[in-house]
């Protein structure tokens, strides 16, 4: 093997490794067009859908099938006819919808069956359990249009859901639901699954599309400078979709966004749209920082906060590569544990990204900021800058008038952000006792404005 291979492979996967602890345990939704099915994306789906509950994320997986009934359609020589961006079900539409699902709900099972040694799929035993987890209710006459068979989720069996996925199977759910006389509905797969996230307060609610994403401009066509918005907050996508018109079909911008922010004011944290197109688009965006589509965040849940004792794990995991090279003091975990209060972090998407602590000298009016480390993979874009400014706040809320760091490499960021250098005899007396000469740290000071 070669050498190289070990030097990329290797941090890689601990790259990856905070997500798999971060996701373990959670909800995520996973809608998926019907239009990936027809493009044959259907297998590479199934084996990322795999990898993804074999990290112990529990999955409910709805599936659209859009153009399958309207091909069912066309082979009956019977028009697809919509209004209002949703299908009119009559009674052939209706047939054909159920043909469709059945069909499809046969290769999904299928698909996640596949065990051929030399396959992603090798080892794995995915369980696949659909049932009738939805109620529905019709959609009725609108503007004078009957809408026939076509249906609005009435109530999603949490209970049922819930313990289907605890005993570690992947629940399906098709876009159909029945009345409580059993009459069947029609339903759309973003609404469903939008209604079982927000039901199952999911963490994430995922559509794999046909779209890439939201563009920064989605009036204007994609370009280096027009890229896909990686993250949009609640308030901003809110008035994004108020600025845009009602969409009618897929492709437009809103049509995937409505559902989105829906599900983000229901409770569920984040929602996405990525690309079907891109092999991988899975793993992509759930195990990597930027990801590769849009994803709509509740920003209510602030990200950069003081820390609690469930962040411990994940504060050990952002220090121990600086500990390990020497960067940073090594600490031991029960110290951690006893001045979690101490500590500032960021957060993005559930993984902590930044961390600091400050620990206060009150009878030298001084305090020190240590522990300042920002992940490799996200320096250099400000969170340094943001940790250490909340560090600034919380000194001064203590009526301190200055904070000092010890650093043997890092004396020029803090030589640009304001701070001076001292003599280590300048240090508190309770902290110059603790001081280690061997090491030969620099004392910087910022007195506080
Ligand atoms: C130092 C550290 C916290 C900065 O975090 P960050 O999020 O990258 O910082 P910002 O994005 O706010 O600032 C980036 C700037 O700092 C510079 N920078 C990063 N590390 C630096 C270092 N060790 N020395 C000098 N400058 C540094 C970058 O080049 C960049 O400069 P620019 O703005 O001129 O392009 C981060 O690099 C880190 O965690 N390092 C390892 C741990 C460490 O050294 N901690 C301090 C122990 S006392």
């Amino acid at each position: 093997m070669s050498t190289v291979f070990n030097f990329t492979f290797v941090p890689w996967f601990r790259s990856v490794a905070p997500y798999i602890h971060t996701h373990r345990g959670k909800t995520f939704v996973v809608a998926v067009a019907g239009e990936a099915v027809a493009a044959g994306k259907l297998q590479a789906i199934a084996q990322d859908l795999a990898l993804i509950q074999s990290m112990g994320v529990k999955v409910v997986l709805v599936h659209g099938f859009r153009p399958q009934v309207n091909e069912q359609l066309k082979a009956k020589g019977h028009p697809a006819r919509y209004s209002h961006g949703m299908r009119i079900t009559d009674e052939v539409a209706l047939d054909c919808a159920q043909e469709a699902a059945g069909q499809l709900r046969y290769e999904i099972e299928a698909a996640f069956s596949m065990g051929l040694p030399n396959t992603p799929m090798a080892g794995s035993t995915i369980r696949v359990i659909s049932g009738n987890f939805i109620t529905a209710r019709p959609v009725g006459i609108v503007d004078g249009v009957d809408f026939r068979h076509s249906g609005l989720v009435r109530k999603v069996d949490v209970a049922g859901i819930r313990r289907t996925l605890d005993h570690g199977a992947m629940v399906l759910v098709s876009p159909f639901g029945f009345s409580p006389t059993g009459e069947a509905f029609n339903l759309t797969m973003e609404e469903v699954a939008t209604s079982v996230a927000i039901a199952l307060q999911a963490d994430k609610l995922v559509f794999l599309t046909e779209i890439p994403g939201i563009r920064v401009d989605p009036s204007a066509p994609e370009s280096d400078d027009n890229p896909i918005d990686t993250e949009l907050p609640l308030d901003t996508a809110e008035k994004l979709l108020a600025a845009l018109p009602n969409p009618q079909q897929p492709t437009d911008t809103a049509f995937y966004l409505q559902h989105c922010v829906k599900a983000c004011k229901g409770g569920v944290e984040r929602s996405h749209i990525i690309p079907f197109a891109t092999d991988g688009a899975l793993l992509l965006e759930i195990y990597v920082h930027d990801g590769i589509g849009t994803m709509v965040i509740d920003e209510k849940l602030e990200s950069l906060r003081e820390a609690t004792a469930e962040d411990i794990g994940g504060i050990l995991q952002l220090i121990e590569p600086f500990e390990r090279d020497g960067t940073l003091v090594r600490r031991e975990r029960n110290e951690i544990e006893r001045d979690i209060a101490n500590y500032s972090i960021i957060e993005h998407d559930g993984v902590i990204f930044a961390c600091a602590a400050l620990y206060p000298y009150p009878e030298a009016r001084t305090g020190e900021m240590a522990a300042l480390t920002v992940s490799p993979q996200s320096q250099g874009q400000g969170d340094g800058e943001k940790i250490l400014k909340r560090v600034e706040q919380r000194a001064k809320a203590m009526g301190l008038d200055s904070i000092f760091v010890l650093t043997t490499r890092t004396m020029h960021w803090f030589l640009k952000r304001g701070f001076v250098q001292v003599e280590p005899d300048w240090l508190p007396d309770a902290r110059k006792r603790k001081y280690n000469w061997d090491r030969k740290s620099m004392v910087f000071v910022k007195k506080l404005a």
